[in-house]
């Protein structure tokens, strides 16, 4: 059943997928991206996130990522309960607009079971392709070349600074960096900057641990424009690398459109695996009834 979720709910649902197994090799929603997320304050984040519960118990979780562009996760347990999928495809299809507004949307659902059969059957079509990127962390992480620091108040202006330039469209500010600290996920979460050799800030990242012992997340990552093509991106990887680590995670992973051959190339740099690619799944044809 379909659930409006309010502030209050935020911690629950993220200590809950936090017990969720994850496979970092399809790169599904993280708690990562729902930490991400935060950095629009508790009210817009609870207002983007849809959830559907199962006599009480969490079963699936999307979060409205773009106007028209749900990522969806379903608890292990409900991937296969063809009952519970059939249920789900009737919200995601339907265009009352409590899931998605109506026409076309697209849809992040990287895990097993019906739900793509199911949505295909119904005139859905795949999308662009994502590649995942993994990096085992059960042996050490190599030395890099940059001075790395934990992003805080001091150092919030060099944060700011790598990622607007990284990001040409970014609108992250000192205001939103407050509220995404503030969230329920960033317990278990750390904001890096690395400085060069002049003591330039040149490259970020913010890694989002999930449960002890499961795989964490990269996101965001980037090295400011003036600063590319040094190593400094694969080197921001591997501290990114090395600080899951020190947080007790099995693995570092991101998910990237295979487009940005840049990121691909510099995730496989730092010793990220390429996986096989990820299609998001699109409703195209405006509704006909
Ligand atoms: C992607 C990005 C981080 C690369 O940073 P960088 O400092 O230039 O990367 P590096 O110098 O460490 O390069 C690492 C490797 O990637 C390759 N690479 C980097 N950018 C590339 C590009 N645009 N096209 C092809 N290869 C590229 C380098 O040649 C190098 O390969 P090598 O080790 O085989 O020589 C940077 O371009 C960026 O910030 N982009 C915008 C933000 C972004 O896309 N972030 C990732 C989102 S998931």
């Amino acid at each position: 059943m379909l659930v409006t979720p309010g502030v209050e709910s935020l911690a629950v649902v993220i200590e809950e997928m936090r017990t969720w197994a994850y496979d970092p090799d399809l790169a599904a929603l993280h708690v990562g991206d729902l930490g991400w997320n935060h950095q629009f304050g508790a009210q817009a984040l609870a207002a983007a996130l849809r959830v559907w519960q199962v006599d009480d118990r969490l079963a699936a979780v999307g979060l409205l990522d773009e106007p028209e562009l749900l990522r969806l996760t379903v608890a292990p347990g409900f991937r296969h309960d063809e009952d519970f999928v059939r249920d789900l495809v009737a919200d995601l299809d339907a265009d009352d607009g409590r899931v998605l507004p109506a026409g076309e949307v697209a849809l992040e659902a990287r895990f097993g079971g019906p739900l793509h059969d199911l949505l295909l059957g119904q005139g859905w079509e795949y999308d662009e392709p994502w590649t995942p990127l993994v990096r085992d962390l059960s042996e050490e992480v190599p030395e890099h070349h940059l001075r790395v620091e934990d992003v805080d108040p001091d150092r919030l202006d060099d944060r700011l600074a790598v990622h607007q330039s990284a990001f040409d469209r970014s609108t992250f500010t000192a205001e939103r960096w407050r509220a995404l600290t503030q969230g329920p996920a960033y317990s278990r979460a750390r904001s890096l900057v690395g400085y060069d050799e002049q003591d330039d800030a040149v490259a970020m990242v913010t890694v989002w641990a999930g449960r002890p012992g499961g795989p964490g997340e990269l996101e965001p990552m980037g090295v400011a424009r003036d600063h590319r093509g040094r190593g400094h991106g694969r080197a921001i990887c591997l501290a990114a690398a090395a600080a899951l680590q020190e947080m007790g995670c099995s693995h570092a992973f991101v998910s990237t459109a295979s487009s940005n051959v840049g990121a691909v190339a510099t995730y496989r740099a730092a010793g990220y695996e390429e996986k096989p690619q990820v299609r998001d799944l699109r409703r195209s044809a405006p509704r006909s009834t």
